[in-house]
């Protein structure tokens, strides 16, 4: 046995241990009795499966800070509208596990849908408000809710102390705050930094869906963003002209400078751009911290 954690429990290992037993259930009456004997302070990745360096850096840190980490591989239908890429969203449960069980994580739940929306989808569902309408929301009307929905079912089903998510999702990440301190749901919500190939593309499962040329192609979504971080000191209008710059011949949905939290954007001081792009039949989004004017 090990030492006792700050609850006073018992914890048998350290989180991140690769030899340790890796649990793998498919439903949640198997997820909740699991959870039932873990001890310790709990750290949840949920994701969507095909899982990349991103997903690693996630319960990487996970596992530095809690004591017991568990990943949820889950391609939630209910974030997808009907014209969006549900089908084609790239599957490899195998391959997921091999990462989680090398990085020690102890409990994997990859449910099938009707596991997880028994009727089909969910007839409550958890509404976004003003934020989820605009960026993303306005190009996928009913994307938060979903995510919101699904990420409020597997906060009830682990009980975590802490989820993980990652930056490249800014406006997810920050509807989940909202979600928790609106809901007053227990759990601390930890944003980690967007892990980058060499290139400067954004980690995303999406990427594998590229094309060789449009994978060539939409480097150009962060050349753009650090185009228009580099200018900060010159003002917003400096830095979307910089950032536009980049992104001619792109199909860009959307660039736009904002606050931290997403509302309009200061004159001076710390903002984000973010963008959103289609590179034939994929759509991408990325976004980079600016600081405007020359504090
Ligand atoms: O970011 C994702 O992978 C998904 O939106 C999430 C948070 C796992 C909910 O399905």
């Amino acid at each position: 046995m090990g030492q006792p954690n700050e609850r006073g429990s018992p914890v048998s290992a350290p989180a991140g241990q690769p030899d340790q037993a890796m649990a793998v259930l498919r439903t949640r009456a198997e997820l909740v009795a699991a959870r039932a004997r873990l001890s310790g302070r709990l750290g949840l990745v949920p994701t969507m499966g095909a899982l990349h360096e991103g997903h690693r850096r996630l319960i990487q840190r996970a596992a530095s800070e809690a004591d017991v980490v568990a990943v949820s591989i889950f391609v939630n239908p209910t974030q997808f509208g009907p014209t969006e890429d549900l089908a084609s969203y790239p599957r490899d449960l195998a391959a997921d596990l091999a990462v989680c069980r090398a990085e020690g994580v102890r409990l994997v739940f990859a449910p099938d849908p009707v596991e997880m929306y028994p009727a089909g989808t969910a007839e409550i569902m958890v509404q976004p408000g003003p934020l989820g309408m605009v960026l993303e929301g306005r190009v996928r009307p009913i994307h938060f809710a979903g995510v919101l929905t699904v990420v409020a079912k597997l906060f009830n089903l682990f009980q975590p102390h802490i989820g993980y998510f990652g930056e490249k999702d800014y406006q997810q990440l920050a509807l989940i705050r909202r979600m928790v301190r609106d809901l007053d749901v227990p759990v601390q919500i930890a944003g980690c930094p967007t892990i980058r190939e060499p290139d400067g593309l954004a980690m995303s499962s999406r990427n594998r869906n590229l094309s060789t040329v449009d994978r060539w192609r939409a480097v150009a979504l962060s050349q753009a963003l650090g185009a228009g971080a580099k200018v900060g000191i010159k003002g917003a209008d400096a830095v979307l002209d910089a950032a536009r710059a980049e992104l001619s011949g792109v199909d860009t949905d959307y660039l736009v400078l904002r606050d931290p939290a997403l509302g309009p954007a200061p004159k001076r001081g710390a903002a984000r751009l973010l963008v959103a792009a289609r590179f034939g039949t994929t759509r991408l989004i990325d976004n980079i911290s600016v600081s405007l004017g020359d504090e």
